[in-house]
């Protein structure tokens, strides 16, 4: 493969948009790296072994990824570090992967949080922690799909109890609610990374020839939304936009790229402008330090602390601890 590959570090890119983002950069002449993580390691390797790309110029390596397993997140970082050495970096982090299911019923997952807010949110956050370094070593780019649902949100004080494992709510509401929280941590992390990665978040458009509506079934489209529709291969280039823009708003919270390819404005991510909603969403590794100087036992961190987020021990919402480098 050529040396001059750009490396690509994508979840979701088995089916659906991700994986028509990826075989249209498959078709450049740039040559890319590609490490997916999917769960279905056999089905998403045929799949790509049935597109016709220069083997020469293009790498495809696909490594088993379930979002709604935090310690498999974690063995997925590892294995993508592993693979990349200390040489390679990473030059884009697509975080696409989504599920649209509702949290009817308590699900087996165990966790206090439903299973779409685990997958849509928690575990990619997660994964921008365990990979935080060698983003940060590599300057690299990364692109948080995000959705024009987060509008359905008007209230995100309901966010914690929509999201709860069994909450009761169904796709059309615990979906929004999932890419706002995903929302919040693309500012959280844009804020962390300022000079050190670019942070865009994106949407691919309406489209409903993917697999996203499992999760809603009988959800049809209103008329009045028909003319938004837009193709599969529309979505994914709206999503690559996010790879290549370089026109930047002033104001560094206007990080949402539209499908249409305009950088929204504040009025219409305001409900995700609130840097409190940010950082209450946005879990850190944190260490009880026996109430010495670090974190978590100091009282104005008590006050704010600890929306149990439903990572593995040690790690919790901490307001304080965004001042540290976390770990
Ligand atoms: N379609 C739309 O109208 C629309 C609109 C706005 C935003 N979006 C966003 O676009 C992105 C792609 O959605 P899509 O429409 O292409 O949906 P999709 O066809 O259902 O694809 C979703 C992707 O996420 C993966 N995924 C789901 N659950 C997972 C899990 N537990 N562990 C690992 N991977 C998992 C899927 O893997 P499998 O192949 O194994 O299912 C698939 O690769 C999502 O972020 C979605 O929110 C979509």
């Amino acid at each position: 493969m050529a040396s001059a590959a750009k490396t690509v570090v994508a979840t979701g890119a088995s089916s659906g948009i991700g994986f028509e983002a990826i075989k249209q950069l498959l078709e450049k002449k740039q040559p890319y790296k590609f490490i997916l993580g999917a769960r279905d390691v056999a089905g998403t390797q045929a799949a790509y072994s049935k597109i016709d790309f220069d083997k020469n110029q293009h790498s495809v390596a696909v490594l088993p990824l379930e979002l709604s397993d935090l310690k498999g997140v974690k063995r997925f970082s590892q294995q993508v570090l592993e693979m990349l050495g200390q040489a390679e970096k990473i030059d884009y982090l697509m975080l696409n992967a989504a599920r649209s299911h509702g949290a009817e019923k308590p699900g087996t997952h165990g966790s206090k949080w439903c299973e779409t807010y685990v997958v849509n949110h928690l575990s990619q956050h997660y994964l921008v922690h365990l990979l935080r370094e060698k983003l940060v070593a590599s300057s690299a780019r990364i692109v948080f799909v995000s959705s024009g649902a987060i509008g359905g949100v008007k209230d995100p004080s309901t966010l914690e109890t929509t999201l709860k494992d069994g909450s009761g709510a169904n796709g059309m509401v615990v979906y929004p609610a999932s890419k706002l929280v995903g929302l919040l941590g693309a500012h959280w992390w844009r804020r962390q990374l300022t000079g050190q990665c670019t942070v865009v978040a994106v949407s691919p458009g309406l489209i409903p020839e993917t697999g996203l509506g499992r999760g809603m079934p009988g959800l049809t489209i209103p008329p009045e939304f028909m003319k938004d529709v837009r193709s599969v291969p529309e979505g994914a280039g709206s999503i690559l936009a996010a790879f290549s823009r370089t026109d930047f708003p002033e104001d560094p919270d206007r990080i949402f790229l539209t499908s249409w390819g305009e950088w929204w404005g504040r009025e219409e991510i305001s409900v995700s402008l609130g840097k409190e909603l940010q950082d209450k969403w946005s879990p850190v590794q944190g260490r009880n330090r026996g109430g010495g100087g670090n974190c978590c036992l100091k009282l104005e961190c008590i006050a704010k602390r600890e929306v149990d987020i439903g990572l593995p021990r040690g790690w919790k919402t901490c307001a304080r601890q965004l001042a540290m480098p976390s770990t």
